[in-house]
């Protein structure tokens, strides 16, 4: 468990609610949720920089988050999550830009990156996600920074249309880098994957599936099993655009935190990296330029439904 950091760079004074004893005698469940409680971003901020919308784990910032992120102190967040706009030209909101000139589009992501790396604690990691096109000028960049290369993960999504004269564009590319060595990296297994309609093996892993273990395979970097989003159940009735399974958003929150870390994501959307925060017990800062009272909504009404995740943490 980890201590609660101060995450504003203004703060008021502290509130006695947050001094937490470190006692061996109490239950660890109860230190979580003491944990928890102590969550009040409120009471760190100034008056000009009130989150919209605060919940037991969270608050939520309606604007840029170029204008948000500088609230926030250096070295605080344990995870930052980043699914901005892919400049495709999508409606997103009337606020929203996604068709700016190349060179812009990758200065404005280069601008919101700065801010995201120095909000790193040291050991923190950090999560990219975007097209390969994108993503190869970025994760270039990440390096030029300083940060470390964990992996390029390819997330298989097959809801994308053909393009005449090119490849079917069938993956987005997730970067992870870390702010150097990773201070969180747990271990995923993954169910040995069986025929969905006889029920037996897809692989015969060499004549060694009698020594496999039960709990299943080592998390690849290649995630072939991330639904998409099409259920209305999953998705934002008020936000038609984009939102992410769910199953992404456990992974990459259990892959680098532990219960209590806090994780950031400056582009809400519709609210799916805050509601598994809520449901893993990490805490969140979020930000959103168009639909924040959609997520708002959306998390006070338990709203979201998440996707069934068969992984099993074992580290
Ligand atoms: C690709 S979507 C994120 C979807 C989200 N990951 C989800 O699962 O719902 C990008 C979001 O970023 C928001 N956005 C665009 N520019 C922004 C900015 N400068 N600051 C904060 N949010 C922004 C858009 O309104 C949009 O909802």
């Amino acid at each position: 468990m980890t201590e609660l950091p101060d995450l504003f760079a203004e703060q008021a004074p502290s509130s006695p609610q947050k001094k937490r004893s470190s006692k061996a005698s109490v239950p660890v469940e109860s230190k979580v949720l003491e944990l928890i409680d102590a969550f009040q971003p409120s009471d760190c901020l100034a008056e000009a920089a009130r989150p919209f919308f605060v919940s037991t784990n969270g608050a939520l910032f309606d604007g840029d988050c170029l204008a948000i992120l500088p609230l926030v102190k250096s070295d605080s967040i344990d995870t930052v999550f980043a699914d901005p706009p892919f400049n495709l030209d999508k409606k997103y909101g009337a606020k929203s830009k996604d068709n700016l000139p190349e060179q812009q589009y990758v200065s404005w992501c280069k601008a919101w990156l700065d801010e995201c790396i120095r909000v790193l604690k040291p050991g923190g990691s950090l999560f990219l996600y975007n097209l390969p096109r994108w993503n190869i000028v970025l994760g270039a960049y990440l390096i030029e920074k300083g940060l470390t290369f964990r992996h390029d993960i390819t997330v298989d999504v097959k809801s994308t249309m053909p393009i005449a004269g090119r490849l079917y564009p069938s993956h987005y590319s997730l970067l992870y880098f870390s702010k150097g060595k990773p201070k969180t990296f747990r271990k995923i297994r993954t169910p040995i994957e069986v025929c969905r309609h006889c029920g037996g093996d897809v692989k015969d892993y060499g004549g060694h599936r009698h020594a496999m273990n039960p709990l299943g395979v080592n998390l690849r970097d290649v995630w072939t099993d991330i639904p998409p989003v099409r259920h209305w159940k999953f998705k934002s009735k008020d936000r038609p655009a984009n939102a992410l399974s769910t199953k992404l958003l456990d992974r990459v929150i259990e892959i680098s935190t532990m219960v209590g870390d806090v994780v950031l994501d400056p582009f809400g959307g519709s609210g799916t990296t805050f509601s598994v925060c809520e449901k893993k017990n990490r805490y969140w800062i979020g930000v959103e330029l168009d639909f924040a009272q959609q997520i708002k909504e959306r998390l006070q009404d338990n709203e979201i439904a998440h996707h069934n995740n068969t992984d099993f943490i074992e580290g």
